[in-house]
């Protein structure tokens, strides 16, 4: 079990000492906890691959305090400064030219480097006082689902980790919106977040491509793979809404994740993620919820598709990553 650490001064004074002598804590941000460490020691990352049992061939993002530190680690350009006046601090994630101070264990050896600069309060009063970069995956073992709450983290990385900042549940619940700006002219996406693609087009003025699917691209994204966010038991996933009938006459072998809650709530195997569907309270609770069903001595999870829009387009590519096989 690691120790779960209150944000009071003297902890987070603790915190950054510890993650300054070369070791590896797990942090609250807005969007899931992630498994910190000083992104300037190569050492310190290469624990952070190890204990999440992560590839080395996929980079870790480097957390910023804001827009000022960019340069200092990466090539910047007009469209990532836009970007980041209009979303930092917040769920959004810069691909950049990275500079040579950004050691290769961070990029996995690649000539970019991801930036991000959290809101979560938390975090930012440890980075306040941290004269380096906080280089953060989030802190589940390798394919399982996020955590968004200190306990998750523990349940998976305790034995690992010897100190947790309890930040309370994650605000949004799902991770940041991953952008590549490094040519400024074609920013693409190469993962849905928290922050919707809608958001970005409109403080850019211009359309942006979706996220890339084929394996040529897998350079560009290394971290998206298709099996991901996957509980331990399977997820049969529907593109159509689950009908009230199928509820009513479900197998209590199998549990039923439903966007929202149905108008009678029927049995203990029936779940759902909001009380009218809203969005953002889906994607706050998704992964908790998946973990509480993972819990269970179920057969099967079968849940349903949100609508292609907005964080709906974030929801279902988790859920698809899930239900993957
Ligand atoms: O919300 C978040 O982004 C959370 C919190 C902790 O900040 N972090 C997070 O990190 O989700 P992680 O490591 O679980 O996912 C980061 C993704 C990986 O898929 C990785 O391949 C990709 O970012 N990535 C990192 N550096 C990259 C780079 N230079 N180019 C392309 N993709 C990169
Ligand atoms: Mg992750």
């Amino acid at each position: 079990m690691a120790e779960i650490l209150k944000p009071t001064e003297e902890n987070l004074r603790l915190l950054r000492e510890f993650l300054l002598s070369g070791e590896v804590a797990g942090l609250p941000t807005e969007t899931v906890y992630g498994l910190g460490a000083n992104a300037l020691d190569p050492k310190a990352c290469q624990k952070v691959f190890e204990i999440k049992g992560r590839p080395s061939n996929d980079p870790l993002i480097c957390h910023l305090s804001g827009f000022s530190d960019i340069e200092r680690y990466s090539e910047s350009n007009p469209t990532a400064r836009i970007l980041a006046e209009a979303f930092w601090p917040g769920p959004l994630t810069i691909v950049l030219r990275k500079k040579p101070i950004v050691p290769d264990m961070v990029t996995s050896g690649l000539d970019s480097v991801a930036l991000r600069s959290p809101s979560h309060p938390d975090f930012r009063s440890l980075m306040e006082g941290c004269p380096f970069p906080i280089a953060a995956p989030s802190a589940n073992p390798f394919s399982y689902i996020s955590p968004t709450r200190s306990d998750h983290v523990d349940a998976n990385l305790g034995e690992k980790i010897a100190y947790i900042l309890d930040g309370g549940p994650c605000s949004l619940g799902v991770e940041s919106t991953i952008i590549d700006a490094r040519d400024p002219k074609r920013p693409r996406i190469l993962r849905y977040g928290a922050l919707p693609v809608a958001d970005i087009e409109n403080a850019l003025g211009q359309r942006i491509e979706a996220p890339v699917k084929s394996a040529a691209d897998v350079h560009i994204a290394p971290g998206s793979l298709p099996k991901h966010y996957s509980p331990r038991i399977p997820v049969e996933l529907r593109t159509d809404p689950i009908s009230d009938q199928e509820l009513r006459e479900s197998d209590s072998q199998l549990a039923y994740l439903v966007l929202r809650k149905p108008n009678r709530v029927l049995a203990d195997n029936i779940y759902w993620l909001s009380d009218n569907g809203n969005l953002n309270e889906i994607a706050k609770k998704l992964y908790a919820k998946l973990r509480s069903i993972d819990a269970g001595d179920y057969k099967k999870i079968v849940a349903e598709e949100a609508q292609e829009l907005g964080l709906g387009l974030t929801i279902n590519d988790r859920l698809r990553r899930a239900s993957y096989r």
